[in-house]
């Protein structure tokens, strides 16, 4: 099985997570995992906050955006004012080829209600390119360095997956 991993990360906890996810995702198979990155970086409160309510003014630095030859497409999302972050949402407005795949969203955040209008949001971004049903993965920010909390979380997403 190929996988992709593509997520972003501010202060760094889903970049954390991420990396305990692509040893799963190794386990069954190849993995790619890619940084969404803003085209210029170090951007400071304002301009995040700003971006955070006009995500379509986002410019991301050079990604790859068609996901096709991917098996499981596994996205980490940081959740920020109850969406996910910026270059998230724009991320998910440019890639294609996506349906038919498996896509598992792990959510790392702060306020348990605001993870879940964000998964929302995120069901209904993914829902136009694809028909699968989305398998969505909540890591409070306090766990995300508890190894066995990310652990169980993904066991039961995992568990159908054939290990090579
Ligand atoms: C300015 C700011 C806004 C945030 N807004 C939310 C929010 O609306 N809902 C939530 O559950 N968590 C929120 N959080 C918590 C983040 O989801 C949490 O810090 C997450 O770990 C950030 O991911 P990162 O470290 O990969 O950048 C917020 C954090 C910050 C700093």
């Amino acid at each position: 099985m190929k996988s992709v991993l593509v997520y972003y990360s501010h202060y760094g906890n889903t970049a954390n997570v991420a990396s305990e996810v692509q040893d799963y995702l190794r386990k069954l198979g190849t993995v790619d995992k890619l940084e969404i990155e803003y085209f210029s970086k170090n951007k400071g409160l304002l301009e995040r906050v700003f971006y955070r309510l006009l995500p379509n003014l986002v410019n991301i630095a050079s990604i790859k955006t068609d996901l096709k030859e991917y098996d499981l497409i596994c996205f980490g999302i940081p959740v920020w004012g109850g969406r996910p972050s910026a270059p998230i949402i724009r991320y998910l407005k440019l890639c294609k080829n996506i349906q038919n795949k498996k896509i598992i969203c792990f959510y790392i955040f702060g306020v348990d209600a605001s993870a879940k209008i964000c998964a929302e949001y995120v069901g209904k971004a993914l829902g136009k390119k694809t028909h699968r049903t989305i398998v969505n993965v909540f890591i409070p920010w306090a766990n995300v360095h508890d190894d066995n909390f990310i652990k169980d979380s993904f066991r039961e997403v995992f568990k159908d997956e054939k290990t090579t």
